[in-house]
């Protein structure tokens, strides 16, 4: 169930029943020559639209944007702030919560949104804690990669060329979901093994086509589909135990 492909008597049923919702939440940002820009919101929408295909769980739609300042030397990346991904997070959250909604489940795409979304939900619970009124929310933060079916798949296919941006099992998911967009490129340029990373200058610096010790070219339809059934899993079964904490 798709919160905006639903009617507001929809969701107003689904409350009656079910406090719980998905949020997916990506990145508008350079993946390497052969990646699609919105591959870290592409993977965990597929994923949620997975979940909610089995369950009819409600998801909603995805956080497209996220903090991707790194990545600003590439044309085509967007990123927000900080403090600006904290506030909009916040606001999605409140207007979530106001209607009813108590558990609110992130499925993630972007490795560097993750410090930016603790602190939105440190800053929640902080008014709490402020205006003595205890809260009725629970918030959980997953990376779509980091299942434990996800990280064998990862495992069997690429090792030590997975890397750590413009995957192979990223491009691979974004491919899945989108088989007409698959692109081919030249990867000839050596790739830096280095993780680490400063502003969006330093960034290029260290990684020129944006590639971070990631083989791109091992990525398939065939294992994007694998990783999808495997995320789907990997989340459905845990999913069990946060509604009812
Ligand atoms: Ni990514």
């Amino acid at each position: 169930m798709q919160l905006e492909l639903s009617t507001w008597c929809e969701v107003e049923d689904y409350l009656k029943t079910r406090k719980d919702i998905i949020i997916p939440i990506g990145s508008i940002e350079q993946h390497g020559p052969m990646g699609l820009i919105g591959t870290d919101s592409i993977c965990p929408e597929v994923i949620a639209k997975g979940i909610s295909e089995r369950d009819n769980t409600l998801v909603a739609p995805a956080i497209k944007f996220g903090m991707s300042q790194h990545h600003m030397s590439f044309p085509g990346s967007i990123t927000l702030r900080p403090t600006t991904m904290i506030a909009l997070l916040k606001d999605v959250i409140l207007s979530l919560t106001n209607h009813g909604f108590t558990h609110l489940f992130f499925i993630n795409g972007h490795g560097g949104n993750v410090d930016s979304t603790k602190a939105a939900f440190s800053e929640i619970y902080a008014e709490h804690s402020f205006s003595k009124n205890p809260s009725s929310t629970h918030f959980h933060l997953w990376n779509w990669y980091t299942g434990d079916r996800v990280k064998a798949i990862t495992e069997k296919y690429f090792k030590d060329t997975e890397g750590s941006h413009a995957t192979p099992s990223e491009l691979s998911l974004s491919f899945y979901a989108h088989p007409d967009k698959v692109k081919k490129a030249d990867l000839s340029q050596d790739v830096s093994k280095k993780d680490n990373f400063r502003d969006c200058f330093d960034f290029r610096n260290n990684f020129p086509d944006g590639r971070m010790g990631a083989d791109s070219s091992l990525a398939s339809v065939e294992i994007g589909k694998e990783l999808f059934e495997g995320a789907v899993e990997d989340i459905s079964e845990f999913y069990k135990s946060f509604v009812i904490s």
